[in-house]
């Protein structure tokens, strides 16, 4: 099972991947944790861009994307062996992120067709003051009309692909909380 947390910067994915890595090993099962982008050569140029002004020019978006998804290509292999040794994977982000940051839809599904889809997504959605309160306004990508334009493509985006939604203005245990009644159904257990 590929299990994706979505959402715009300081949504609070990374503290929330934690606790439910901890969590699933607590019941019990293996988990495989990544993050995007990735450790990689690729996924470390991609840091590095990101913290360039040019990160949220338009133009600059079509680079971006194809770095991307050639840093998302590279985990494919370990995704699927560690689903293949019946391991939860489990990713702070995916290609959604490049659907909603880099958007255009169509171009972007194409140049990240061989991504596996995630089988369950779960957006942290905020509200943009809280989330520029949290972030601490080192990427580009955070600045308050950015962030609501992010914000809106997520809840579209949700809609559309049927995403699980949850309220990131929750404190952290609630948030965990709904989470883990999300997943407990399709692990056959009650919280
Ligand atoms: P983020 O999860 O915020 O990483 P960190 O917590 O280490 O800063 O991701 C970094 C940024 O990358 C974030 O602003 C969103 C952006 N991003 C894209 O624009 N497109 C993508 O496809 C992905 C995966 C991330």
């Amino acid at each position: 099972m590929y299990i994706c947390l979505e959402g715009m910067d300081g949504s609070g994915k990374s503290t929330q991947i934690t606790m439910l890595e901890r969590w699933l090993r607590e019941i019990g099962l293996q988990v495989f944790r990544v993050r995007e982008p990735t450790g990689s050569e690729v996924g470390k140029l991609l840091r590095k861009m990101l913290k360039s002004p040019q990160a949220t020019e338009e133009n600059f978006q079509v680079t971006l994307a194809l770095l991307f998804a050639a840093d998302r290509m590279i985990l494919m292999k370990d995704i699927g062996q560690a689903e293949s040794a019946g391991k939860i994977v489990i990713t702070d982000r995916c290609f959604y992120s490049s659907m909603v940051y880099q958007n255009d839809d169509d171009w972007i599904s194409n140049i990240n067709k061989h991504a596996k889809r995630p089988d369950i997504t779960i957006l942290l959605d905020l509200d943009t003051d809280t989330a520029l309160k949290r972030c601490e306004g080192q990427d580009h990508f955070e600045n308050q009309v950015f962030l609501g334009k992010i914000k809106e493509k997520y809840l579209k985006l949700a809609y559309n692909e049927g995403f699980y939604v949850i309220n990131a203005n929750n404190g952290v245990n609630k948030v965990h909380h709904d989470i883990k009644r999300i997943l407990s159904p399709k692990f056959g257990i009650c919280i």
